[in-house]
């Protein structure tokens, strides 16, 4: 099976997971732009769904499925997104489309959070992807330095600027062992509008596509 038809695959079997009739919190990606069109050729029912990105939410708008505003809801049972990397706590590094602010938004508000992946996504210890991190553009050499002090190597995402506006820095070089901790520590630098580390708040469930099937892993 090729990556794309196991991403298919774990975007079929996250339908299964949408309850019908409530919002929807929705990622961004390539798995989650699989997931969007089998949620549409499922014809689940859902009154509408709040986007991690504009790219997802013209993804929904062209199905005909209503985008909403996160600001009018006060929570919704499920956000389905996907991951770059994800661990054995279902801690996990995203990012990688740069609409990492958004995402942690809507999962912060959902009261579930379900991974879709392959399962080249699935790590021992996060940080081999570098982790990116939104930064107000201001603050981006500030910010660099001290990443820098935390044992990564930054590097600005050349020519791409985030749905919020800002920059990104992706980091290399990290092994995170302690991702909650240095979630938060990234947190405290001035300029970072957020990083993308996804540990204070994880998956609540991961649905892993591999060859022989998907296979689903509860927190
Ligand atoms: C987007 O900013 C990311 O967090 C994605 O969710 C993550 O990169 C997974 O993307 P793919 O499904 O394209 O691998």
């Amino acid at each position: 099976m090729t990556q794309d038809e196991l991403k298919q695959a774990v975007a079929r079997e996250a339908v299964r997971h949408v309850p019908p009739g409530e919002v929807l919190g929705v990622g961004t990606g390539s798995t989650v732009d699989f997931f969007i069109d089998a949620l549409a050729e499922a014809g689940v029912r859902i009154p509408g769904a709040v986007a991690s990105s504009e790219r997802s939410a013209a993804r929904l708008a062209r199905h005909g499925i209503p985008v909403l505003d996160l600001n009018e809801l006060e929570s919704f049972p499920v956000y389905v997104d996907g991951a770059d990397e994800i661990d054995g706590s279902l801690a996990m590094i995203k990012g990688g489309g740069g609409a990492l602010t958004r995402e942690k938004i809507v999962a912060a508000v959902a009261r579930r959070f379900v991974c879709i992946a392959d399962a080249s996504k699935r790590v021992e210890v996060l940080g081999r992807f570098p982790l990116p991190v939104e930064v107000i553009p201001m603050a981006r050499a500030y910010v660099a330095r001290e990443l820098a002090k935390l044992g990564g190597a930054p590097r600005l995402r050349e020519g791409f600027v985030t749905d919020n506006g800002n920059v990104i820095l992706d980091v290399h070089g990290l092994a995170i062992t302690a991702p909650a901790a240095l979630e938060s520590r990234i947190n405290d630098v001035v300029g970072v509008v957020a990083n993308g580390i996804f540990a204070r708040r994880g998956a609540d469930l991961l649905l892993l596509a591999a060859p022989d099937g998907v296979r689903t892993i509860s927190r």
